[in-house]
């Protein structure tokens, strides 16, 4: 595995260091985050995305917040003020506001025990994504058969979107690990291509066979019967099993049922919101209108039509064969699944 640190505290500099996930896979480079103004651009640029490594920078911008604040010489009032922007910069990933509160309960203990905080953020993130891919794999191959697996995905869920390893993604590699991956089909991922520029650049990595294609291209895959089971991620988890996740996941679920093969969700618990009841509370981030109406800057589209672009969409329970965390893979049935998925029941 490449070794791919979407998010990193660099402790010389004392600052944020983040791989810009928007130049990839051109050129790999790195943006040091000092200031909130810089983090705040960065998360809503998709410098950095995906829901467990927001949480893990929503944690690390608290401790940038109190530099800049000490520097700057910040009343109580601003430093809140800032940190809730953090907390608020993404709506629909809850990881980046329980990443921030988390941190955030530490900081009369001073920037040590937030970056410590953090730190530990990410170790956990990481442990709970090698897990459910242990679980998920375990899971995929009871329900569709130890043999070479066609997988589907969307977005990407890999290194680059957690703390490291992946969630989806993991899965995958842990079925690679096992000798179990035919190929990778990846959607594309319009607008902003995860899938084609961040999951064929893990996968290519580390030699797993990966198609990239268009996403409406994922529908009739499916049907044709060259796929075996999709697996996508999630930005947030209700107690019912709904999933939010990356634009166009409902598609292929909706795909997935017709075709037959099971729909997979791959998270961390911390992707898992027990404050909200279904997928008709999660609010979807609406992005702007010129990532839908132009291509790597160009116009494709004419100048008097308005772009519509919701950054995910909800695939409810019911098309959902399981969740999988570190701790279950349940299969949604509309009762409460969050304390199963959570590690609590
Ligand atoms: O807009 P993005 O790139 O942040 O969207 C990311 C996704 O939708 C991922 O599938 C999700 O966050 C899970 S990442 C492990």
């Amino acid at each position: 595995m490449p070794d791919v640190r979407a998010v990193h505290w660099d402790e010389q500099r004392s600052a944020l260091v983040l791989l810009d996930q928007t130049r990839l896979p051109a050129e790999v480079r790195h943006l040091v985050v000092e200031e909130i103004s810089v983090l705040l651009d960065a998360i809503q640029r998709l410098v950095v995305r995906g829901a467990p490594a927001l949480g893990v920078v929503g944690a690390y911008g608290v401790a940038v917040a109190m530099q800049q604040g000490a520097r700057e010489g910040w009343t109580a009032a601003r430093m809140s003020d800032e940190i809730a922007r953090i907390a608020s910069a993404r709506p629909t990933a809850v990881n980046l506001s329980w990443g921030v509160a988390r941190a955030d309960a530490r900081r009369s203990d001073g920037v040590a025990a937030v970056l410590a905080e953090a730190h530990a953020i990410a170790e956990e993130d990481i442990g709970a994504n090698r897990e459910l891919s242990r679980i998920g794999a375990d899971w995929v191959c009871d329900r569709v058969g130890h043999r070479p697996l066609r997988v589907l995905t969307h977005c990407n869920t890999g290194a680059l979107a957690t703390a490291g390893w992946g969630t989806a993604l993991g899965i995958v590699r842990e079925l690679h690990a096992r000798g179990l991956i035919e190929a990778v089909y990846a959607d594309e991922t319009r607008p902003l291509l995860q899938g084609s520029r961040l999951t064929a650049w893990e996968l290519a990595d580390e030699g797993i066979p990966c198609f990239v294609l268009a996403d409406g291209a994922a529908a009739s895959t499916a049907q044709r019967g060259l796929v075996d089971v999709a697996i996508v991620g999630a930005d947030r988890v209700a107690r019912n099993g709904d999933t939010a996740n990356k634009i166009g996941t409902l598609g292929v679920a909706l795909a997935a049922r017709h075709a037959g093969i099971p729909f997979v969700v791959a998270a961390p618990s911390t992707t898992v919101d027990p404050t909200v009841s279904s997928g008709d509370d999660i609010v979807i981030e609406m992005r702007p209108e010129e990532e839908v109406l132009t291509f790597a800057g160009t116009p494709v589209a004419p100048g008097r039509v308005r772009g519509f672009n919701p950054a995910f969409d909800v695939t409810p329970h019911d098309l959902i064969a399981a969740v999988v965390t570190e701790h279950a893979a349940v299969t949604p049935t509309g009762a409460d699944v969050a304390e199963i998925l959570r590690g609590i029941a």
